[in-house]
């Protein structure tokens, strides 16, 4: 369980969040939706580790960590991109070891046979050394997902993942969620497109513009 507390962001004067509070329950697909600018991308680094948090009180599994002014960078949130960020010079399999090996100290070997278990799991076993401009949209929100499970997330949270698809991958992305899901792991979905919220998720968080 991921619960957030007094959570205070400003970019600038600019009040992001004021007071908010949060409980992702283990297990569950949540859905945030609301307007751009509301702050849901911002949410979502602030729990990668990615951007710093003004002041919050974060409980994970039980564990309290005090954040003031600081990133929140305890790796358990393992983040999909919106338009799936791939470096274009670096082929699937360098992508997804990419990370790990440099900043988290996995040895290369390590990586490489979790990168190919991963690209097995999600039909992407004969991708690994191709370049991300031959894969299709779907072929490339999986990579996506992959690269955001090389660190063995207790959470992934996905950034749009349907803006860039049509509605034939749309409909895939749903199955990939709910087939996580049922391995139980817990998600966290931005969209703002509530007939696929209403379809992945078990609860909806509304995020609003200050
Ligand atoms: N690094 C940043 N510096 C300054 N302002 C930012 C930064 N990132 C986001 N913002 C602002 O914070 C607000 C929330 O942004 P964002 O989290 O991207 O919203 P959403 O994903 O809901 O559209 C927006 O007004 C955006 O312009
Ligand atoms: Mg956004």
């Amino acid at each position: 369980m991921l619960e957030i507390k007094n959570l205070n962001k400003k970019f600038g004067d600019k009040v992001i969040f004021d007071q908010f509070n949060y409980t992702f329950n283990d297990n569950e697909v949540t859905a945030i939706l609301g307007p751009s600018g509301g702050g849901k991308t911002t949410l979502l680094r602030m729990l990668a580790g990615l951007e710093k948090i003004d002041k919050a009180t974060i409980i994970f599994n039980g564990k309290v960590f005090e954040l003031e002014n600081e990133f929140f960078d305890q790796n358990i949130l393992g983040f999909v991109f919106q338009d799936f960020q791939l470096f274009p010079h670096k082929t699937v399999l360098e992508n997804l070891i990419l990370s790990p090996v440099q900043s988290q100290k996995v040895s290369k070997k390590n990586a490489i046979q979790k990168a190919n278990e991963l690209l097995a799991r999600l039909d992407l076993a004969d991708f690994g050394n191709v370049y991300p401009f031959s894969l299709s949209g779907g072929q490339k929100q999986r990579v996506a997902l992959a690269r955001a499970m090389m660190i063995d997330p207790e959470i992934i949270g996905y950034d749009e993942p349907t803006s860039a698809l049509d509605s034939e991958l749309r409909d895939q992305v749903a199955d990939l969620i709910l087939e996580n899901r049922a391995f139980g792991t817990t998600q966290i979905v931005v969209t703002h497109d509530p007939e696929f919220a209403q379809k992945i998720a078990d609860q909806i968080l509304k995020v609003n513009l200050k």
